[in-house]
């Protein structure tokens, strides 16, 4: 056995989240744009007897809500870790900690991150060599954003999210993330949408929305088309059971960003900026506005979840 093994893996924001109806086993038919940004969950991993589970860092600290992160068995962390070592015939021994940035239940996919960068620690702690199309399967039995957060870049999300094919992004765009009040429950805001599509205060949806026009945003590589194109269909929803929310994506459009948006389920509002000194201006003023508990300065595409040597 080795020592300790380290990997990370990146918070995601989608820019274009398409959600078609709610299918026959509970989740919607999705077409995303996953980009993967420069924010990161770190676990560690070390040779152990059974499982053990730790948790720290910044991120956890959401005092109420969905936001407490639990250190057993139904961490996300750690199921990744059974199913691998299921999957690879191993014993499950290992004492794994998880260091956290990627504020909790914030819609920045850090849960899936995890999960992600526990995998890959695990397959080197272990010697499992799993195949990156194994992984990827792991992946996607643990959630529907796993196999993005291995795979970062940036990326189309069929299916329920977890079918992933990387785009191309020509540069990197800018982005301040501001976090507002607790955490929001994903299927809360996925069920909010049905409620308000089958109650007419939305469209009804046949399908997910095409991704085309932030594929060839990213393509382009600048930032005031992607800022038009960018969509999220939760928003309307995050915002009904969020109405502060409104005010957040106010205060950064009103603070210079090119546009802003509800990041995934939310309640995370992620606000583009022109460039990356137009960003860390941005977060400044964000942090004295009073609206966000934490304001962060980000940028992306950067990979998924990597060993850290
Ligand atoms: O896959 P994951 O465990 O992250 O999904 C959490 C919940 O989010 C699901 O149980 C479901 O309620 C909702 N979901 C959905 N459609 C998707 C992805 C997630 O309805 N495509």
């Amino acid at each position: 056995m080795t020592g300790v093994v380290v990997a990370r893996a990146p918070a995601k924001v989608n820019v274009h989240l398409g959600v078609g109806p709610l299918r026959d086993d509970g989740f919607h038919e999705l077409h995303t744009v996953y980009l993967a940004v420069s924010l990161f969950d770190t676990v560690s991993a070390r040779p152990g007897e059974g499982l053990s589970l730790t948790v720290s860092g910044e991120g956890t600290g959401v005092a109420a809500g969905p936001g407490l992160v639990p250190g057993d068995r139904t961490n996300l962390v750690w199921r990744a870790a059974e199913l691998l070592a299921e999957h690879a015939g191993v014993a499950a021994d290992a004492a794994l900690d998880v260091a956290k940035s990627i504020p909790v239940a914030a819609g920045l996919a850090g849960g899936s991150a995890d999960a992600a960068a526990a995998l890959v620690a695990l397959d080197a702690l272990w010697g499992t060599r799993a195949s990156r199309e194994d992984l990827l399967g792991l992946a996607a039995r643990l959630g529907s954003d796993v196999p993005f957060s291995l795979v970062g870049g940036a990326a189309l999300g069929t299916g329920r999210g977890e079918q992933v094919t990387p785009v191309l992004a020509r540069s990197r765009s800018h982005w301040v993330l501001g976090i507002a009040g607790e955490g929001l429950s994903t299927p809360a805001v996925y069920g909010e949408l049905d409620r308000m599509r089958a109650a007419g205060a939305l469209p009804a949806a046949a399908g997910p929305s095409p991704a085309d026009p932030v594929i060839a945003a990213l393509r382009a590589g600048e930032a005031a088309p992607l800022a038009a194109a960018l969509t999220n269909d939760l928003q309307p929803p995050a915002l009904t059971l969020r109405p502060d929310l409104r005010r957040a994506l106010r205060a950064a459009t009103d603070a210079g960003a090119l546009a802003a948006l509800v990041s995934g389920s939310g309640p995370t509002v992620a606000a583009l900026a022109p460039d990356e000194t137009a960003a860390v201006r941005l977060a400044a003023e964000l942090a004295g506005v009073g609206v966000f508990r934490t304001v962060r300065a980000v940028s992306g595409p950067v990979p998924g979840a990597r060993l850290v040597p």
